[in-house]
This record gives C-alpha cells, sequence and structure tokens, in this order.
C-alpha cells in the first residue's frame, strides 16, 4: 500500500501512469482465475483509482477482454475510474442519517469546499461522495473520512472538522517548505 504522497505522485502522471509498480500484483495472481477483483482493489490502493491504462494494462496481462475488465470495474461501487482527493469525505445518505439531517451536512460541506457530492476539489485535498449505510447509524447523521467516523454532526460541526484538516494541510505543506 502506497503513502498519500506516492498516491499524490501516481495521481500527478495520470495520463502515464508507472505500470511497473502493477508488476508483482500481476505475477502473484496473473494465472488464478476469478482473481480479476482482487487485482483491480489491489491497483486501486496503489494509483488511488483505476486509470483507463491500468486497465487495459490488467487485461493485456491477465488475457482477458478489455470489456470485461471495464464491465467488472464499473460494476462494483468500490472501485473509482477518476481520481480522488487526498481525503475522501464519504457522506451517510441512508435512512438514519437522512432522517436525521444529513441533506443540510451535504449543503454546508459543499458550501464550504464549493463542490457538489461526486467532486474534488481544484487543489485535490477533498472529495466529495455520498454513500449508503456506513454501518454506524448510532452515530447519525455521520461522514467518514480517513476510516474515521464523525457523528452525529451538525453542519458547523461538519465544516470545523474540514476546516481543521485544511488547516493541518496548509501546516504540513509550510513545514515541508521551510524544511
Ligand atoms: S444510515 Fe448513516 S450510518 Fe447507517
Amino acid at each position: 500500500m502506497l503513502c498519500n504522497c506516492q498516491k499524490e505522485k501516481q495521481n500527478q502522471t495520470a495520463d502515464s501512469p508507472d505500470l511497473s509498480i502493477l508488476d508483482e500484483v500481476l505475477d502473484e495472481y496473473r494465472d488464478q482465475a476469478g482473481s480479476l477483483v482482487t487485482v483491480l482493489q489491489k491497483a486501486q490502493d496503489l494509483y488511488g483509482y483505476l486509470p483507463l491504462t491500468v486497465l487495459r494494462h490488467i487485461a493485456e496481462e491477465m488475457n482477458i477482454k478489455p470489456a470485461q475488465v471495464y464491465g467488472v470495474a464499473t460494476f462494483y461501487t468500490q472501485f473509482r475510474l477518476t481520481p480522488v482527493g487526498k481525503h475522501v469525505i464519504l457522506l451517510c445518505q441512508g435512512t438514519a442519517c437522512h432522517v436525521n439531517g444529513s441533506e443540510r451536512i451535504e449543503t454546508a460541506l459543499c458550501q464550504e469546499l464549493k463542490i457538489k457530492p461526486g467532486e474534488t476539489t481544484p487543489d485535490k485535498l477533498f472529495t466529495l461522495t455520498n454513500v449508503a449505510c456506513l454501518g454506524c447509524c448510532s452515530l447519525a447523521p455521520v461522514m467518514m473520512i480517513n476510516g474515521q467516523a464523525y457523528g452525529p454532526l451538525t453542519p458547523d460541526q461538519a465544516v470545523r472538522i474540514i476546516k481543521d484538516l485544511y488547516a493541518r494541510e496548509q501546516q504540513a505543506s509550510e513545514g515541508g517548505e521551510n524544511a
């Protein structure tokens, strides 16, 4: 699994991703029947998403028709075909969250980030994604960022969490510049 800065590097070269980093995965699974989903999961871990070039490469290497690889990659919601931000905000729109005001959280986040659900901020720091039940309904309304669940949220709290993360990113980049 790559760290975030390595993923960023991969994203920066999205038009020509380094296919060699997938060699180890392909060597392990190339001849295993039914391993396409696993290979796609591992490729997504490496690149942060599944660029078309990578899907074509997987099809070629695993001797599977490209249409079949695209079909699987587009069928499962776990797979992303476009780059995402460093922090993916999963905003729950399940029933419990919906009745507890997830729409107001969504409106506040969209206003703060100036994007719509499914979009990524121009600085590539945040992607906002609406999802079904996250499995922690007692926290409704809830959002999850980098594996951590936040809830029950008010719109102000949701915005504060984003601002704090943004401030940490600013500090980290200033620290990096001064190093
Ligand atoms: S409905 Fe949102 S966590 Fe279950």
